[in-house]
């Protein structure tokens, strides 16, 4: 049997000082750079382009495409953002990438930056993350010590200043408009687009906004080409990527395949489902796409089969819950979350998510009945497609596609008088 894992981005994480130059150039890395700078900024980005990247932050947009918006021939400085913000539940590939191998993301900055013909890039990390914080700044710093930074890098005449930026922690902020003005100091609101930051981004200047993986899956992409990544994938999911396993399953963990796996190929990587139980429901792309069942474990991985679903890829937050899980619960504190972090500049958003806690409390204690469902369900209508931001629009797919699949559900905590489920054994630490 072939191996299903493409391991790539995560090839080394074994080896003990893969996060440090030395250890990252006897892997290989730093090698893409010089290839890179020594070829015109437009082969770059036609690379990127042929090789059908799409952004691994949540959207898809194609990467080398989004490079190309950016301004050519003007006079103003340009800029690299990378979004670091990872903080959705579930989410977890950003982080351990960043403190795996730091070098893969500031090689994959360099690239980028040299592409769209930036001299400074901004590292925007969640700031609760410190340890990740000060691996990535030590790593800079020895990139700059080792001549990958800084001025006429590698004697190519390309300059590139590297800043890694902690944010305050907030999930808005890693909305891009949002982290652009959190970045210039202020308090993190997504601003109205257009126009799009390729155009004017942060300071007003042209500026790039992409996700930690899109922009580490750069170097290997110089490096190997782009026909090796389109090789990967389906034909419009190109590429391999992490893919997040937390929840109900005996190994969670992060597993790089290619896009278009199955959830029951991820399964049997990493030992099924935790001893005896069966799989109840499960997101593919996290909380914000919605929730899926076990009619869809045979389902291609890729953007366009989850959202013919009815969900999406999202970050591949892979979120796994068994018989035992009650899902109005778990949609409840997914609920939470929207509203702690719902900024409260749109009235759909901040009203909305704060009436739907309400009602999906109440549901949950047993006191709920079928017009609190439709309530719900109303209030989500006036959400989705009339939130300034995609927050708004993300905090209601969990509730509609929960409801979709399992409304009695919903109303057979009325008819026993509360929770039919023992929350003690829906932990992951549970025996039960
Ligand atoms: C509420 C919210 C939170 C987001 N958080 C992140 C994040 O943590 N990381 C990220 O890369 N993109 C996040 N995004 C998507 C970004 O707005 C943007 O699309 C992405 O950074 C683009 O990078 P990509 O093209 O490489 O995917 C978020 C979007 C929203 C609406
Ligand atoms: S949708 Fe929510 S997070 Fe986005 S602007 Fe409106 S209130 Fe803020």
């Amino acid at each position: 049997m072939t191996d299903p894992l493409t391991p790539v981005l995560t090839a080394d994480w074994d080896q003990p000082d893969i996060f440090t130059l030395d250890g990252y150039r006897r892997a290989g890395g730093w090698q893409a750079l010089p290839k890179a700078l020594g070829l015109p900024r437009e082969e770059v980005i036609t690379i990127v382009k042929n090789s059908g990247l799409r952004g691994r932050g949540g959207a898809g947009f194609p990467t080398g495409v989004k490079w190309g918006f950016l301004p050519r021939g003007d006079s103003k400085p340009h800029y690299l953002v990378v979004n670091a913000d990872e903080s959705e539940p579930g989410a977890c590939k950003d982080i351990p990438l960043m403190m795996a191998t730091p070098h893969t993301l500031i090689e994959g900055a360099a690239i980028a930056a040299y592409a769209i013909g930036a001299s400074h890039a901004f590292i925007y990390v969640r700031g609760e993350v410190l340890h990740v914080v000060r691996r990535l700044r030590h790593a800079v710093q020895e990139a700059y010590e080792a001549g990958y930074l800084g001025q006429n890098i590698l004697g190519f005449g390309f300059d590139l200043d590297v800043i890694v930026h902690a944010g305050a922690g907030a999930y808005i902020c890693g909305e891009e408009t949002a982290l652009l003005d959190s970045l210039e100091g202020k308090r993190g609101l997504p601003r109205y687009k257009p126009p799009f930051p390729a155009v004017a981004g942060v300071y007003a200047l042209p500026t790039n906004v992409n996700n930690v993986e899109s922009i580490a899956s750069v170097p290997s992409i110089v490096l190997n080409g782009a026909d090796w990544f389109a090789s990967m994938g389906t034909e419009k999911s190109k590429g391999c990527g992490i893919f997040n396993l937390s929840g109900h399953v005996a190994t969670p963990g992060t597993y790089e395949a290619p896009l278009g796996t199955t959830l029951r190929e991820l399964l049997d990587l990493s030992g099924g489902m935790r001893g005896g139980h069966r799989l109840k429901f499960w997101t593919a792309g996290g909380s914000s796409a919605g929730i899926l069942t076990d009619q869809h474990l045979d389902m291609p991985m890729d953007f366009e089969s989850v959202a013919a679903a009815g969900s999406g890829l999202g970050t591949r937050s892979v979120q796994i819950f068994d018989e035992k899980t009650c899902v109005v619960r778990v949609v409840l504190r997914w609920t939470e979350f929207y509203q702690h972090e719902s900024c409260g500049k749109c009235t759909p958003c901040r009203e909305g998510t704060f009436w739907m806690v309400r009602l999906l409390e109440q549901l949950e204690e047993g006191h709920g009945n079928e017009e609190d469902l439709e309530k719900l369900l109303d209030i989500c209508d006036n959400i989705t497609g009339r939130a300034f931001c995609a927050l708004g629009d993300s905090a209601t797919p969990p509730v509609t596609s929960a409801v979709r699949y399992f409304r009695d559900e919903f109303l057979q905590h009325q008819k026993e008088g509360g929770c039919p489920f023992d929350p003690a054994a829906s932990t992951a630490w549970s025996e039960t």
